[in-house]
């Protein structure tokens, strides 16, 4: 049986690699929606290859060039977020890869689940700002949500064929970025370039920067508490610079079962394309001989990011997505030189104090902190910078 995949963010590193991963198998894929923000040439290039009935950019000029280099072609072309929408819940589809990155990956994501579609859920901020809207309405609608992050595609498999109940531990695994053993005062002028020179992972640069912040592990630790549903005590953060141990898990008994491979991201994508099935593939294969394989506890002083995300998850309420919203802020500024390295955890830590918590948000209220800690942020980066 064909499988109809949709995926929003098909121009990102991870909506690529997943392309590259059907393209393997046209026999057994079939491409319906794909989407971009603003990278014209790339979707154009992508529709040609994959023929979808819809593809979307975000951005609506983007869009109308998008419609002009198809004049021909049978693929629809919509625009803005009504597109994103209509990608999301686009009917046939049967998986739908959710690689948008951010906030913004949240609404389609909701969408998609009232329409019962399966999700492939790259977009780890959607769990983090709305983890138990997004969980709960999963659970009433019966759709599944196959992670795609390696760590947590690592943890959804070692937990396959455990019972319920038989969980007592996750430990994420973290390469520590570029700047693993560095000093905080060496961080403090770090660039824009060094941050994004991942040493083991080619990524999308939000993602790269919160990986040099360990902010992206933080994220990770209140993505796994939503998906896997442990309490934050039971999910713990180890460093392996190797990043060929993706994460484990602990048992009631002690038993630590873990999942290992090359750093690949085709290999949680194929995984969550065909679960529950494993489909042989021609991707590099790990060879374990020579590995010295290392693990280390994070230091929070020097990555106080990991700690605001436990702290953020702690409290609970609106103050994940404030966190999310605030981190994105910040890591934009920094990329575009507005403000420095050390000041992303500085501005996070602004924003969390100045927020006023709301316990049990609703959607709305989710919104509206995001809004809110997005404001906030631009405005104490103005003071930073200088630039209001
Ligand atoms: N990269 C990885 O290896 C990896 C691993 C695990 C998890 N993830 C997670 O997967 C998600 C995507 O990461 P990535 O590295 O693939 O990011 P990326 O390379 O930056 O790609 C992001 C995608 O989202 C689109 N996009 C950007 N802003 C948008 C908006 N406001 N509305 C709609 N679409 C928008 C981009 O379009 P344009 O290309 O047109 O800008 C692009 O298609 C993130 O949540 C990340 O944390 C990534």
């Amino acid at each position: 049986m064909v499988k109809q995949i949709s995926i929003l963010g098909s121009t990102g590193s991870v909506g690529r690699q997943t392309l590259d991963v059907i393209k393997d198998f046209p026999e057994k894929f079939r491409v319906l929606a794909l989407t971009g923000n603003k990278n014209v040439d790339l979707l154009a290039q992508q529709v040609k290859s994959f023929q979808p009935e819809l593809a979307v950019l975000t951005d609506p000029e983007a869009a109308r060039e998008l419609s002009r280099l198809l004049v021909g072609q049978k693929t629809r072309v919509l625009a803005g977020e009504e597109g994103l929408l209509a990608a999301a819940t686009y009917p046939g589809t049967d998986l739908l890869v959710t690689a948008v990155v951010g906030f913004a990956g949240l609404k389609p994501t909701l969408a998609a689940i009232d329409a019962g579609i399966d999700i492939a859920l790259a977009n780890k901020e959607t769990l983090v700002a709305a983890g138990r809207i997004v969980m709960e309405k999963a659970r009433a609608r019966k759709v599944n949500i196959i992670p795609v992050d390696s760590e947590h595609s690592a943890i959804f498999q070692c937990l396959q064929g455990s019972g319920p109940g038989q969980l007592q531990k996750i430990i994420l695994t973290a390469s520590g970025g570029p700047f693993r053993n560095c000093s905080r005062d060496e961080l403090a002028g770090v660039t824009p370039e060094q941050a994004l020179q991942h040493p083991n992972w080619s990524m999308g640069a939000k993602i790269t920067i919160d990986s040099a912040t360990m902010m992206n592990k933080g994220l990770e630790v209140l993505e796994a508490h939503w998906l896997f549903s442990l309490p934050l005590t039971a999910i713990e953060v180890l460093v392996h610079p190797q990043s060929i141990v993706h994460s484990l898990v602990e048992f009631k008994d002690g038993s630590l079962l873990a999942q290992l491979g090359p750093p690949d991201m085709r290999f949680p994508i194929l995984y969550a394309l065909t679960y529950p099935e494993r489909w042989s593939n021609n991707f590099s294969k790990l060879d374990l001989v020579g590995r010295q394989l290392g693990f280390a506890a994070p230091d929070l002083e020097v990555f106080p990011c990991l700690a605001y995300a436990y702290e953020a998850g702690e409290k609970g309420g609106t103050l994940p997505a404030v966190v999310n919203a605030a981190n994105e802020v910040a890591v934009a500024a920094f990329l575009k030189r507005r403000i420095g390295f050390l000041d992303i955890p500085g501005v996070i830590r602004q924003v969390m104090d100045g927020h006023r918590l709301q316990k049990d948000p609703d959607l709305d209220a989710i919104f509206s902190a995001d809004s809110w800690a997005r404001e906030e942020a631009q405005r104490i980066i103005g003071t930073i910078s200088g630039i209001s």
